[in-house]
């Protein structure tokens, strides 16, 4: 037999109060605690001012209108020096004009990037490569040099990946040679990804792809693992004929041997070797069995 809707007197108008006006007072007292938890939480970390983060965030977006601000002075001044510009303005150009107006604002564009990746290459060549080891980052204390570093190549790693507009062909001139043998990550031939030759990688200065690697999409491979007061910086080694699925992600200090095989969605941990024709799958990734070895 079903219970009849539990009721109860109001203690303020002294009022029947049926079940669900009830409960709705209940729940809105949990709306209200929790948002009395999400504020506390708030305060405190709006407290938490973290003036060194805050700095990197500014670094960055000085570092990206810096590159800019001069790839757009080269590519303007670079048209005018091979008098490119039309001398028609673009608002009384008739067809014939205005196709000039086109490739001109092309050709400025493609200088416009090619500039962009060789400020990116300039800029990152007074910074050495990070160490390899464990870094403490403890809260209040000064990061290490070896993590300044490995900050500032990450502030120029993502100044190519998250080029501003109109720098949108950035990943494509980085991946061609020559720009691409002076950017990031060594990648052998024949190797490939969803994003044709390269994938989106976290620390391209250590990571190491060997020969004909298939990489799939989304998947991301880093050269550095942070834990909650330490980074530990190293190099992660991909070897030739490795098929890395979808949607991983491999950590630092990896090395995949080999004609090795990561199934889609593996996450990888820290230091994990996979050894030469072995085949790797699950969260944390484990060895599921061997392939025969190729011929
Ligand atoms: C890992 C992989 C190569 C294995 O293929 P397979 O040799 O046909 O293996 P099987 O289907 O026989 O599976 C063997 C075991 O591994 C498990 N397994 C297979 N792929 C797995 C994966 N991605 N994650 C977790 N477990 C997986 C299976 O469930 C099975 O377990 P069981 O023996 O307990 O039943 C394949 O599943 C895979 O993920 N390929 C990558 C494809 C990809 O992402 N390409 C890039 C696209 S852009």
């Amino acid at each position: 037999m079903r219970r009849p809707p539990a009721q109860s007197i109001s203690h303020r108008t002294g009022r029947t109060i049926g079940p669900s006006s009830r409960s709705k007072r209940v729940r809105s007292r949990r709306a209200t605690m929790n948002l009395d938890d999400v504020t506390t939480m708030t305060q405190t970390s709006s407290r938490d001012a973290r003036p060194g983060l805050q700095a990197f965030l500014l670094l960055e977006m000085f570092v990206k209108l810096t590159i800019w601000s001069a790839s757009f002075a080269v590519a303007s001044v670079t048209l005018r020096y091979f008098n490119r510009w039309p001398t028609t303005p673009i608002w009384n150009a008739d067809f014939r004009m205005a196709w000039d107006w086109g490739q001109a604002i092309t050709l400025w564009m493609l200088v416009f990037n090619v500039t962009y990746v060789a400020a990116l290459i300039l800029l990152k060549v007074p910074i050495p490569n990070p160490k390899e080891g464990k870094f403490e980052l403890r809260p209040g204390t000064r990061p290490g040099g070896q993590l300044i570093r490995a900050a500032l190549i990450s502030v120029i790693t993502k100044a190519r990946y998250e080029a501003p507009f109109p720098a949108i062909f950035v990943y494509q001139l980085t991946c061609l040679p020559p720009l691409r043998w002076f950017v990031g990550a060594t990648i052998g031939p024949r190797s490939k990804s969803v994003n044709v030759t390269q994938p989106i990688l976290g620390d391209p200065h250590l990571t190491t792809i060997g020969k004909n690697v298939v990489i799939g999409f989304g998947t991301s491979i880093t050269g550095h693992t942070q834990d909650r007061d330490a980074v530990t910086v190293a190099r992660t080694v991909i070897e030739d004929d490795v098929l890395i699925g979808a949607e991983c992600v491999i950590y630092g200090g990896c090395t995949i041997k080999r004609g090795a095989i990561v199934g889609g969605g593996a996450i990888v941990r820290p230091f994990t070797t996979i050894g030469e024709y072995e085949v790797w799958a699950g969260v944390p990734a484990k060895k599921i069995k061997d392939l025969p070895p190729a011929p």
